[in-house]
């Protein structure tokens, strides 16, 4: 079955547009469906390159309704969406979501420049073919061509992303549980890109020709991405997150799982908790941290990091970017994708500085709005 085929025979089915690059839909929420809770971030456009962050919400999901990434209780999870829309008081139905990394197989291939379309997806099926592992009619492709090669302009470089249908499905059908609309599908990492580069100002020279690894730690999972100018060079999702230091919390403190998690947020817990408990949680986060860019220069042939970023509601640790950075030696910085925005009145800017960092694919995925054609 052709690519096209696939893609009109998923649009008939979810009247959406599968589309991890480009897609120009009306206004649209970020939603982002994460272990922990789902985030949805709406902002308009006041200009060139200018948001206002109008509304979000964070909303927290019921233990194990989502399990590796992937819907494990349709139901909590559709329930979970629907009460964080009542709480963002918007009339906007459609969404943008994205799929982790971990489900999106993504490949760069050189093909002669100057194809039309239908030779190009021709060609880009065929590829696909030799390297995903499940027959292409369960499969989702999407592909864009990036640059021309360097020193042979008669080539260019086309990056194809796919993913297993369920996958895309799953989302697609829980939004629609909560009366919700898909209207684009991303990538995690895509997502988090685009909210990243909002910052990329406040770096010297705009971050150009540095290396910047995009670390996103959430509760359950350390999503690691690996950018230069503007490309992804690597991406990887490895298990650790805030819910180990919940769980320490938890064992050491004789509090339930649940207080273990309102203690840790508001740092409302016994003298000996920084020293004995936050501190080597930390300690072993830096070290992650560093085992997923050592894994970096195994798999590429770069040997250097200029910046570490931090994202995710681990990032809002205080002092957590001075233990990465001393223990990696290399400067680290906690990501706000918003502090270049305008606010709307109702929001409490000191309440957005914390949740800033746990937004960061939200609100990437909220920029989708203003995508050029
Ligand atoms: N102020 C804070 N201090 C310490 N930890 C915090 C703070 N705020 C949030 N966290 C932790 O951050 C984690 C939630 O982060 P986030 O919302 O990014 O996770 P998630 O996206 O749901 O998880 P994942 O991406 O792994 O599926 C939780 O473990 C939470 O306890
Ligand atoms: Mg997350």
């Amino acid at each position: 079955m052709s690519i096209a085929a696939n893609k009109l025979m998923f649009k008939e089915n979810f009247d959406i547009n599968l589309d991890f690059f480009k897609i120009k839909p009306p206004s649209l929420i970020g939603v982002d469906i994460s272990s922990s809770s789902v985030k949805m971030v709406e902002l308009s456009q006041t200009g060139n390159q200018l948001y206002r962050i109008e509304r979000y919400a964070i909303e927290a999901m019921p233990a194990d309704a989502m399990q590796d990434g992937g819907i494990a209780d349709m139901e909590a999870v559709s329930e979970c969406l629907r009460r964080g829309w009542k709480r963002m008081r918007t009339r906007q139905k459609n969404v943008a979501l994205a799929l982790p990394a971990t489900d999106v197989i993504t490949k760069r291939i050189v093909v002669p420049a100057g194809q039309r379309e239908d030779d190009l997806a021709f060609q880009v099926e065929n590829e696909a073919s030799q390297y995903i592992p499940f027959p292409l009619d369960e499969v989702d492709l999407d592909f864009q061509v990036i640059k021309p090669v360097s020193d042979h302009p008669e080539e260019v470089e086309v990056l194809i992303a796919a993913s297993r249908k369920e996958k895309v499905e799953d989302r697609v059908a829980a939004a629609l549980m909560a009366d919700l609309k898909a209207v684009v599908m991303d990538a995690e990492p895509y997502a988090a890109q685009a909210a990243f580069e909002l910052m990329l100002r406040q770096l010297p020279e705009e971050g150009k020709d540095q290396v910047i690894a995009l670390v996103d730690i959430g509760a359950t999972t350390m999503k690691v991405n690996v950018l230069l100018n503007g490309e992804s060079l690597y991406t990887r999702d490895q298990p650790f997150g805030g819910n180990q230091l919940t769980q320490e919390i938890h064992n050491q403190f004789n509090l339930s799982l649940e207080e273990s998690e309102t203690a840790k947020r508001s740092g409302n817990l016994p003298e000996n908790y920084q020293a004995d408990v936050l501190q080597p949680f930390c300690e072993t986060l830096a070290i992650e941290v560093i085992r997923a860019i050592q894994f970096f220069y195994t798999s590429t042939q770069y040997t250097e990091v200029n910046y570490i970023v931090i994202a995710g509601g681990c990032a809002a640790i205080p002092g957590l970017d001075a233990v990465i950075s001393s223990r990696a030696q290399v400067s680290t910085l906690v990501v706000n994708p918003f502090a270049a925005m305008e606010q709307a009145s109702g929001i409490s800017q000191r309440q957005l500085n914390l949740d800033a960092p746990a937004l960061l694919i939200a609100c990437g995925l909220a920029l989708r709005s203003f995508d050029p054609s």
